[in-house]
């Protein structure tokens, strides 16, 4: 419940919008039970009085069954799925900081419990992938080795954990680093969060590919960046766009754009870095999913072609083990990994202790990399069952691009205007088949957005079955719109 910066306890009208609110979402399910307005009271530290006066309302209006000594309960009125949630869409409290404000005015769904059942969302594993029991092993070794107290770790991360991944680095990525460069963060995005914190003032640029990794854009927005969008194509980041662009930053996907799949030309790093260099700006190279390559080589990291200044490289383990478990590390250059630390000390002191031991594990016995090698070659029988889905249902009424690695292609629809791409989504909603618009990845109003319906297809989640059938459907759905129905 959001409170205003004075000390008051929200009042009756306050309490009733937001468990309004709350049922409406399905927060309590339908004829769930409310906390009882005695511990609501005292959790919001108001008056009963108040509480019970919301409820009173809340009553009065339908929404919830109140009985003498019981909790109240959600009356049984919602038959359908829940909205997002209503902090998505609501109205912006009074009284944020500037961060939050411009938060506030870039308002996006969070995702929602109620998914479609066949969902080619990118960034989605199959549970089944995980490899429940080496990494149950890993977790009760760790247990089992806990020393007699519970105290914080290394804000940096378990320095096992970090010389592990120094080795994994050097082996799959040729990337050389020390250990002491290697913070060990909440995902990607806690590693964003820190390079935008101690790199990127409000007003200062960032510069991003367009089309782009929203959760980056967003982070550098909300931080207050001025957002430079630069075209990427078929050979990544457009570097000679950059000659006349001062920025603090840019955020590339030099292994695999994001979502276009591209990788970022020889010619074009050398340009990117010597473009840094000259400003003093610094490259985020975000690496996210370069364990799957299918029909072409490793490309080395950019961070090995610089002075071991300007790049800072980002790895998750979001693609090879769970997107869940929030672990990411980050390589720095060496004079920076003090205050990246201090950052992430004040920010969480460390990312969970248990985890990142069980991980040291999986990748000190090599079982890290011997998963990778099973679920990538998973991964390329559901890869190859959507392409031949693809050309048997649309033939060359459908383009792929960026098929060659990674976890997603793009499909681009010959015969689907850009304008139609909403409707198509809609369609396979109607069939329970989630599919994802290219279009929102491009900045605003940018001339890169192609006239064609694109959709971003993820299948790391779905099994060569799911495949077939979500391509079928998707078929069917392009097809009514190709026809004008
Ligand atoms: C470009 C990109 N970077 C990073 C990630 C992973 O983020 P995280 O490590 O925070 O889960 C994703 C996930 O989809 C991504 O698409």
């Amino acid at each position: 419940m959001i409170r205003n910066r004075q000390a008051r306890g929200p009042g009756a009208r306050q309490i009733y919008e937001v468990l309004r609110a709350q049922i409406l979402a399905g927060t309590y399910g339908n004829d769930g039970a409310l906390p009882s307005s005695r511990a609501l009271a005292s959790e919001l530290g108001v008056a009963r009085a108040t509480v019970t006066s919301a409820y009173e309302q809340l009553s009065a209006e339908g929404f919830v069954r109140s009985r003498q000594g019981a909790r109240p309960r959600v009356a049984a009125v919602l038959d359908r799925n829940p909205p997002i949630s209503p902090m998505v869409t609501g109205p912006a409290p009074l009284l944020l900081s500037r961060y939050g404000e411009r938060l506030a005015l870039r308002p996006v769904p969070l995702p929602s419990a109620a998914r479609p059942a066949l969902d080619f969302r990118y960034g989605d594993l199959a549970a089944s992938d995980f490899p429940t029991p080496i990494w149950r092993r890993a977790v009760l070794g760790a247990l089992a080795q806990r020393q007699d107290r519970l105290s914080y770790g290394h804000p940096a991360g378990s320095p096992r954990l970090r010389r592990a991944l120094q080795g994994y680095l050097w082996r799959a990525r040729t990337l050389r680093c020390e250990a002491e460069q290697i913070i060990i963060v909440n995902g990607s995005q806690q590693g964003l969060d820190l390079c935008t914190r101690l790199l990127l003032d409000p007003g200062e640029g960032a510069v991003v590919e367009d089309p782009c990794y929203p959760m980056a854009r967003d982070i550098f927005a909300a931080a207050g960046g001025t957002i430079t969008p630069v075209a990427a194509d078929q050979d990544g980041l457009d570097t000679s766009r950059l000659t006349d662009v001062e920025a603090r930053l840019a955020y590339v996907t030099p292994s695999h754009q994001f979502p276009l799949g591209s990788v970022l030309s020889i010619a074009r790093r050398h340009r990117l870095l010597a473009w840094a260099e000259a400003r003093d700006a610094f490259l985020i190279e975000d690496d996210y999913d370069s364990e799957y390559r299918y029909d072409i080589n490793p490309v080395p990291p950019l961070y090995g072609l610089g002075h071991g200044q300007n790049v800072l490289y980002l790895g998750t383990v979001s693609k090879t083990l769970s997107p869940t478990l929030r672990i990411g590390y980050l390589v720095v250059p060496a004079n920076l990994a003090a205050i990246f630390t201090r950052a992430k000390q004040i920010i969480d002191r460390h990312s969970p202790a248990l985890e990142q031991e069980a991980l040291a594990t999986l990748l000190e016995s090599g079982a890290y990399e011997r998963h990778i090698r099973r679920i990538r070659r998973r991964m390329a029988e559901r890869r190859n069952a959507l392409l031949e889905g693809l050309r048997y249902h649309f033939g060359d009424r459908l383009a792929v691009e960026g098929a060659k690695a990674g976890l997603h292609i793009i499909a681009w629809f010959r015969h689907i205007p850009a304008d139609r791409e909403e409707e198509l989504i809609r369609k396979a909603g109607q069939v329970a088949l989630g599919l994802h618009p290219l279009s929102l990845l491009y900045a605003a109003g940018s001339a890169m957005r192609p006239d064609r319906a694109g959709l971003v297809m993820g299948y790391g989640g779905l099994d060569v079955r799911q495949i077939r059938r979500g391509v079928e459907l998707l078929a069917n759905c392009a097809a009514e719109i190709e026809s004008g129905s």
